[in-house]
């Protein structure tokens, strides 16, 4: 049964505006390999409503979640706060290590991974661990939520298609956002669900608010339709890979006796491990003199005790970067 009207506007409903629908359909196919009909296409009011709207459908009070550790800490709370029992997964250099879990694990009903880019470490999730990952999930009849939150920017190496083409069992659900590619006060983003699911979305959608703002629907869809937002990714991948090479460059000029970091070949922001605890302390204490803002990897870590210091360089031109650095390191002395 329906609970709302079909269509309010012409080309709207609680699923999204047609034409984006459709829009984005096509550019997931081209851009990352996600083979879809315009029909599957949630469009929601960003990520978050897309994981909130999973949580709602997916799952039941003390069902199992597995997240990557450190993961994405807004993601978890949704599930927690549905009441789901969170099992946190290690991650290493290849991504999330579901194999740490062990076969006899009591059932998971959903797993959420950022196989692109590992939100927050950087690492891309290796083809052996995708293929490791989605036999656990078929085995334990579980979902994975793939947050491909920038898949886009990849600097470097052969692009991975994202995770949801290697499914053959229909069971990944794809969440893509605008947060990152445009801006993330245009509050849009979309799951690509299976087909049999699309009603369930259109009603829990619905129930939450009707549907995402109708006019920036629009003009987005206008946006990609036109070129735009393709022509506008290509030019931020060259800028964003000049200014991460400008950030890699300064830290290892200027903060090589304080932290160790890795080079990735994705995202908008570097990780710094501190070489010691006193290191950590005093990169902590220096920032804020300097004006340097951060994240701390422990924000998004169950185990508090997890040591980095996250910086973003995608706002910032290649010389604020070099000089904020370089100004950290003077106050460090
Ligand atoms: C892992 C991850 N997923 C999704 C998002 C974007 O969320 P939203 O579309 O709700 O702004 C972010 C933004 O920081 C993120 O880090």
């Amino acid at each position: 049964m329906k609970l709302m009207p079909r269509s309010l506007l012409g080309g709207i409903n609680a699923l999204g505006y047609e034409p984006l629908r459709k829009a984005i359909a096509s550019y997931v196919g081209v851009s990352r390999g996600v083979r879809c009909d315009p029909e599957q296409v949630v469009i929601t009011s960003g990520a978050q409503q897309g994981i909130e709207l999973i949580a709602k459908l997916l799952l039941d009070p003390n069902d199992r979640v597995a997240i990557e550790e450190p993961g994405y800490s807004p993601a978890r709370r949704v599930f927690e706060f549905a009441g789901a029992r969170m099992t946190f997964i290690p991650t290493d250099s290849s991504g999330i290590n579901i194999a740490s879990v062990g076969i006899d694990h009591s059932p998971h009903r959903l797993v959420y991974v950022t196989p692109s880019s590992q939100w927050p470490l950087g690492m891309t999730m290796t083809l052996a661990r995708r293929l490791e990952l989605l036999q656990w999930t078929r085995r334990h009849k579980a979902w994975i939520l793939e947050d491909d939150y920038n898949g886009e920017y990849r600097y470097r190496g052969r692009p991975l298609p994202a995770l949801h083409t290697l499914d053959e069992y229909g069971r990944v659900i794809y969440m893509g956002t605008f947060s990152k590619v445009l801006f993330p006060a245009l509050r849009l983003g979309y799951l690509i669900v299976p087909s049999q699911h699309s009603g369930a979305f259109e009603n829990a959608h619905w129930l939450a608010d009707q549907h995402s703002s109708l006019a920036e629907q629009m003009v987005l869809a206008d946006f990609i339709e036109e070129g735009h937002f393709a022509r506008h990714i290509r030019r931020m991948r060259t800028l964003y890979a000049a200014r991460q090479d400008a950030m890699y460059s300064a830290i290892h000029r200027y903060l090589s006796d304080y932290v160790d970091f890795v080079r990735r070949e994705t995202g908008q922001h570097t990780v710094l491990t501190p070489k010691s605890e006193a290191a950590n302390n005093q990169l902590i204490a220096t920032a804020k003199h300097v004006k340097i803002e951060y994240h701390t990897v422990s924000m998004y870590a169950a185990n508090a005790q997890s040591r980095g210091i996250i910086l973003g360089f995608a706002a910032f031109t290649e010389r604020q970067i070099q000089m904020a650095v370089r100004r950290w390191a003077e106050a460090l002395q």
